[in-house]
C-alpha cells in the first residue's frame, strides 16, 4: 500500500511550534507581505532575516512530538510506499527519524544565496550578513518559499500522488495552494483520502474520512490501525 502524507503546522503545534492561521497563530502580529514575501525581503531585509532567526532559535528548542515520531515508525515499517511531504520549515520530522521526506516550502536550516543559488546550511544568524560558503556574497536569504514563488520538487510529489492508495493530510488548514490541491489530485487518481486535523479543514474537495483531535493522539492511532508491522 503507498501512501503519501501531507502535513502542515498542526503537526508541530503541540511541539510548541505556533501554527499560522490559528487565533494565536504565527501571523498575528505580522502581516504575511511584511514577512513572507519575496517584496518584504528588498524592501525591509532586516525585519525579514530577524523574523526567521526568531523562528529558526524557537524551533530549535522545539522536540518532535508523538504524531512525528509515529510517521518515523511507518517509514520504518514501510519504506519506499511513504513519502512524506510537508509545508512546515521546521525539522521535526527529520529529527524524530523521518528520512523520506519532501520540504515543500523549504527550511529554516538552509540559506540560499541571491547572488550565486547555493544553499548551505546555516550557522549563524542570517541578520548578521553571514558569508556564502560558496561564493563568499553576503547575500543570503532564507531558504523558504515566500507567498509568490514556486514550492519545491512538485514533480517528485506529483508523481507520488499518482501512485498512491491513501493519501493523508494532517494538520493543516488546506489554504495555500498548490498542497491544499493535492486531496482533489489523489482522489480522481482513484486514493483513499484521509484527513486528520485538529477540527475538520473546509477543503473544496471533501476527504473519504476525517478524524478531529490533536495530532499527537490521532497520528498514533491511525498509524497503529494500519499495522504496518503485521
Ligand atoms: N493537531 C492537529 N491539527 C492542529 C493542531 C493539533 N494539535 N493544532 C492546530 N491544528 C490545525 C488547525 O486546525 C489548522 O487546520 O492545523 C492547521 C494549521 O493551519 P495553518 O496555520 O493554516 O498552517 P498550514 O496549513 O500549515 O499553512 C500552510 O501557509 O502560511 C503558509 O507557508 C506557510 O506552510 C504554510 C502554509
Amino acid at each position: 500500500m503507498r501512501i503519501v502524507v501531507l502535513t502542515g503546522a498542526g503537526i508541530s503545534a503541540e511541539s510548541g511550534v505556533p501554527t499560522f492561521r490559528d487565533s494565536d497563530g504565527l501571523w498575528e502580529g505580522h502581516r504575511v507581505e511584511d514577512v513572507a514575501t519575496p517584496e518584504a525581503f528588498e524592501r525591509d531585509p532586516d525585519t525579514v532575516l530577524r523574523f526567521y532567526d526568531a523562528r529558526r532559535r524557537a524551533v530549535a528548542s522545539a522536540l518532535p512530538n508523538p504524531a512525528h515520531l509515529a510517521l518515523a515508525e511507518l517509514e520504518r515499517a514501510i519504506g519506499d510506499d511513504l513519502l512524506i511531504v510537508t509545508q512546515n520549515v521546521d525539522d521535526l520530522h527529520e529529527r524524530a527519524g523521518t528520512r523520506r521526506l519532501v520540504h515543500m516550502h523549504g527550511t529554516l536550516a538552509h540559506a540560499l544565496c541571491t547572488a550565486c543559488d547555493a544553499v548551505s546550511v546555516i550557522v549563524d544568524d542570517l541578520e548578521g550578513r553571514p558569508a556564502c560558503p560558496e561564493c563568499a556574497s553576503r547575500a543570503l536569504r532564507p531558504d523558504v518559499v515566500w507567498f509568490g514563488e514556486m514550492p519545491y520538487d512538485l514533480d517528485r510529489i506529483e508523481r507520488a500522488l499518482v501512485t498512491a492508495d491513501v493519501f493523508v493530510s494532517i494538520g493543516t488548514s488546506g489554504n495555500v495552494y498548490p498542497a491544499a490541491g493535492y486531496v482533489a489530485f489523489a482522489s480522481a487518481l482513484g486514493a483513499r483520502t484521509v484527513e486528520l486535523n485538529l477540527v475538520p479543514s473546509d477543503a473544496a474537495v471533501p476527504f473519504d474520512e476525517v478524524r478531529a483531535g490533536p495530532a499527537s493522539q490521532v497520528v498514533p492511532a491511525w498509524v497503529s490501525e494500519l499495522r504496518p508491522d503485521r
